[in-house]
């Protein structure tokens, strides 16, 4: 598990050990470079995915985008399932779907689920600099209003749910829907620092998140993982593979 520097302080009141917060630190040091080091190596950004970023900024949107090894496990998944086609839902500036998209083959086709509007002119501007215009397609509105209507366009190979945290439950309802077995269900922040892993969170999109969790350990349909992998191992995916 990861010490912040918060926790650092704690563990220095209660043992007043230098030797052991010494130690806290290098290991937290050494933390930091083996992710930089995994990122520069194995998932660099080139300009389109910075430019991302840097849009959302520009827009006054929150920087709460998947890490880049987050990016690249949803290219490797996508790989792993031979997917043509992806559901994203919940776009913010086009970042997590720039790696999607990306990892599709030709004819392969992306459809993102974004409830703002402003969001959604980010993210086809973001998709299109990434040159992946041609196979993506941004919907705008509701996700629980606009699923229903993709039925027709299913099955979908990798579904990525990343949206508002309280209904997350209804999201794997829907994407058991709109999936066939070999199909990959993955969802973005089913750790939250420990938290969604605990029935009786105050917070209710935690609560969502936990009963996500629950639901899918529970499918017997389903094949599943938690993963601790955002840059300090607090937060990640839950990753789920559809059987028969
Ligand atoms: N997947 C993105 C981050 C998504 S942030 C990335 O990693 O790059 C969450 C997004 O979900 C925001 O853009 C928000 O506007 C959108 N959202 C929130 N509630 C939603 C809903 N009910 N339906 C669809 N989109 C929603
Ligand atoms: C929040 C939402 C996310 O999808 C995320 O990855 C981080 C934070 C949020 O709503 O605060
Ligand atoms: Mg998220």
């Amino acid at each position: 598990m990861a010490i912040s520097s918060q926790d650092t302080r704690k563990v220095a009141f209660m043992t007043d050990n230098h030797a052991d917060i010494t130690k806290l630190q290098q290991d937290e040091e050494k933390r930091e470079h083996i992710v930089s080091t995994i990122t520069r190596m194995f998932a660099p950004e080139d300009d389109a995915l910075q430019q991302a970023i840097a849009s959302a900024k520009e827009a006054d949107m929150p920087a709460i985008q998947i890490s880049p090894i987050q990016g690249k496990m949803l290219q490797l998944l996508a790989a792993a399932c031979n997917a043509h086609k992806i559901l994203e839902i919940g776009s913010l500036a086009g970042y997590s779907g720039i790696w999607l998209a990306r990892a599709l083959p030709a004819g392969g086709r992306l459809i993102a689920l974004e409830i703002s509007s402003k969001h959604a002119e980010v993210v086809r501007n973001s998709f299109a600099r990434a040159g992946v215009g041609d196979r993506t397609e941004v919907r705008v509105g509701k996700a629980l209003d606009l699923l229903p209507q993709l039925q027709s366009e299913a099955p979908f190979d990798l579904v990525f749910i990343d949206a508002d945290k309280p209904p997350y439950p209804q999201y794997l309802e829907w994407a058991l829907k709109l999936t066939r077995p070999g199909s990959i269900i993955v969802a973005d922040n089913c750790i939250r620092g420990g938290r969604a892993l605990a029935p009786d969170d105050q917070d209710e999109g935690t609560r969502g998140v936990y009963q996500y969790n629950t639901d899918v350990i529970n499918n017997p349909h389903l094949v599943s993982l938690a993963l601790a992998m955002d840059d300090e191992y607090m937060d990640g995916f839950t990753i789920a593979v559809v059987q028969a």
